[in-house]
């Protein structure tokens, strides 16, 4: 019997994780699934209702209302909507009702690479591999700044580094689903690769990961 396979990556903000997850995907011919742009527009959709992001029963009622045009709103990778996300993502009845869509993904042949804080532990648990990609809070705030400038918007690194450290805090010491890396997630510090030698060495990974598991299974 075929089954699903899962992928999952976990790791801080601006680890390069969401780059990795596409490539690999894309390399391994699985679908993609970016599980912080449900947390996002979960923020957007109750931001735009004029909702307030400590509002656990208007975070749920947002959470359970997703559509597909929440997914789609232009401004989700704003600094503004990532804080909102990191708020309403610590409250535990909007992680129950963004939990049945993530597994649903990861469970559709040919199977998924996810990525997120809890993808490991908490939506996957059985991921057939697990990555924890992360680096420095210098590398991850100077990567950060130099997006935002290259689509020529004004940052301030000192802001950016303080703004990831706070949201790091918050996923980290949050009591539901806290950001950690699996028991059985091998760790890929990306602080001084760049993008193609982290893709090279996630692949590295996934398939000597694979090739034990057959081995195991037979
Ligand atoms: O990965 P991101 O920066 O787009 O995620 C935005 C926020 O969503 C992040 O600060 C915490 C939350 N999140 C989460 O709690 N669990 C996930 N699996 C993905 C994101």
């Amino acid at each position: 019997m075929s089954k699903a396979l899962v992928v999952a990556i976990d790791g801080p903000v601006a680890a390069g994780k969401g780059t990795l997850a596409r490539r690999l995907a894309a390399h391994l011919g699985l679908r993609h699934l970016d599980s912080g742009m449900i947390y996002r527009a979960t923020a957007a959709r109750l931001l735009s209702s004029g909702g307030n992001p400590e509002d656990g029963v208007a975070a749920e009622k947002a959470a359970l209302a997703l559509t597909a045009e929440d997914l789609a709103r232009p401004n989700l990778r704003d600094q503004e909507i990532g804080g909102a996300a990191s708020r309403i993502a610590a409250l535990q009845p909007v992680r129950d009702a963004l939990l049945a869509f993530q597994r649903a993904f990861a469970a559709e042949e040919p199977g998924a690479v996810i990525d997120g804080r809890d993808i490991g532990t908490v939506v996957c648990p059985d991921a057939d591999v697990k990555l924890y990609v992360t680096a420095g809070l210098e590398e991850r705030a100077t990567r950060r700044f130099e997006e935002l400038v290259s689509r020529g918007e004004t940052a301030n690194l000192d802001d950016i580094t303080n703004e990831i450290a706070e949201r790091d805090r918050r996923d980290m010491e949050r009591a539901v689903a806290p950001l950690r890396q699996a028991d059985d997630a091998v760790l890929v510090d990306t602080s001084e690769l760049d993008a193609d030698a982290a893709f090279e060495k996630a692949v590295e990974i996934v398939v000597k990961q694979l090739n034990a598991r057959a081995k195991t299974s037979i």
